[in-house]
C-alpha cells in the first residue's frame, strides 16, 4: 500500500427513470459508459471517490447508484452535492462498501469527506461542525498525508455564474487547511470541468462530470460539448499526487466527441 490509487467519478446526476436526460445527456448510460471505461484500465483502484450530485433532485436515483457502485466490490467514498438529498443518501448508502462523510485511512493517507451543502441552495458552505470535523481530522494524524474532498469549489473558477455558487466561506476553510502541514490535495466536483492548480504547495483538483460538462471561463451558464470523464489519482508515499483526467472517448477527434455528446 505504498501508493494509494483512487478513481474519482463525480456528479452523475442520476434519476429513477433511466432514460432521463440532463443537458441532453442520458445520465445513467453515461455513468455506465464511464465506469466501463475506468474498469478497462488500471483497475481496481484501492477505492472509488464520488464527490456529490449522485442524483438530480430524485431520491429514486440512489438505487441505480447503489447497484452500479455496490457491484464494484471496492470502498466507495461519498459526500453529498447540492442536488442530493442528504437524508435519503445516508439511508440508501448506509452500509459497506459505501462510506458517506467522515474520514478514511488508506495506507499512509487520510481521505476526509466534507459535507458543503446548504439545504435549498446551489452554493455551498461548511458549517461550524464541518470545519471542526476537518480541524480534528487533520490534527489527529499530523504525520498522515491528507486528501480533503468536498462538492463545492473553494477557489474561483473564473466563471461568473459558477463562482456565485461556490463555497461561500472558503476563507474559513483555508484558515483550517493552512494551520496544518499534512494537506496534500483538495478535490471537488460541482463545476463539471477539469481544474488543476497548486496553492501553498497543496494540489487543487476539480474533475469533470460523468454526464454533461460546463464551458470553462464562461460568464453565463453554458454547456461544453465534451464527453463524460473521470480522474485517476495516485497518492504517493512521499505525499505527491500523480493524476490524470480520462475522457471516455479520448481516442476520438473533437468533432466526433461533439457529435456523440451534444447537448439537446
Ligand atoms: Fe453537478
Amino acid at each position: 500500500m505504498s501508493v494509494i490509487r483512487l478513481t474519482h467519478l463525480t456528479d452523475p446526476h442520476l434519476y429513477g427513470d433511466e432514460s432521463e436526460r440532463l443537458r441532453g445527456v442520458a445520465t445513467l448510460p453515461a455513468l455506465e459508459a464511464t465506469l466501463a471505461h475506468a474498469r478497462r484500465r488500471e483497475w481496481p483502484p484501492d477505492a472509488v471517490l464520488v464527490t456529490g450530485d449522485l442524483v438530480q433532485d430524485d431520491p429514486a436515483g440512489y438505487a441505480h447508484f447503489r447497484r452500479l457502485f455496490g457491484a464494484l466490490r471496492l470502498p466507495v467514498l461519498c459526500l453529498p452535492g447540492n442536488h442530493d438529498e442528504p437524508a435519503a443518501m445516508r439511508r440508501e448508502l448506509d452500509c459497506a462498501p459505501f462510506v458517506v462523510g467522515g474520514a478514511v485511512d488508506l495506507g499512509l493517507w487520510r481521505i476526509v469527506l466534507l459535507d458543503s451543502t446548504v439545504a435549498g441552495a446551489a452554493a455551498g458552505r461548511l458549517s461550524a461542525q464541518s470545519l471542526a470535523q476537518l480541524q480534528s481530522a487533520l490534527a489527529a494524524v499530523p504525520q498522515r498525508h491528507t486528501l480533503v474532498c468536498l462538492h463545492h469549489h473553494p477557489v474561483p473558477m473564473t466563471s461568473r455564474w459558477l463562482d456565485r455558487v461556490g463555497l461561500q466561506n472558503a476563507g474559513e476553510f483555508f484558515d483550517v487547511v493552512d494551520r496544518h502541514r499534512n494537506v496534500r490535495g483538495i478535490v471537488w466536483g460541482h463545476v463539471h470541468q477539469s481544474y488543476d492548480a497548486v496553492r501553498n504547495g497543496v494540489r487543487l483538483l476539480a474533475t469533470p462530470s460523468t454526464c454533461a460538462q460546463f464551458l470553462p471561463r464562461s460568464e453565463e451558464f453554458a454547456v461544453d460539448r465534451l464527453p463524460p470523464a473521470y480522474r485517476t489519482l495516485e497518492l504517493k508515499a512521499d505525499g505527491s499526487i500523480v493524476t490524470e483526467v480520462a475522457w471516455i472517448e479520448s481516442g476520438a477527434g473533437a468533432g466526433s466527441k461533439s457529435a456523440a455528446w451534444a447537448a439537446a
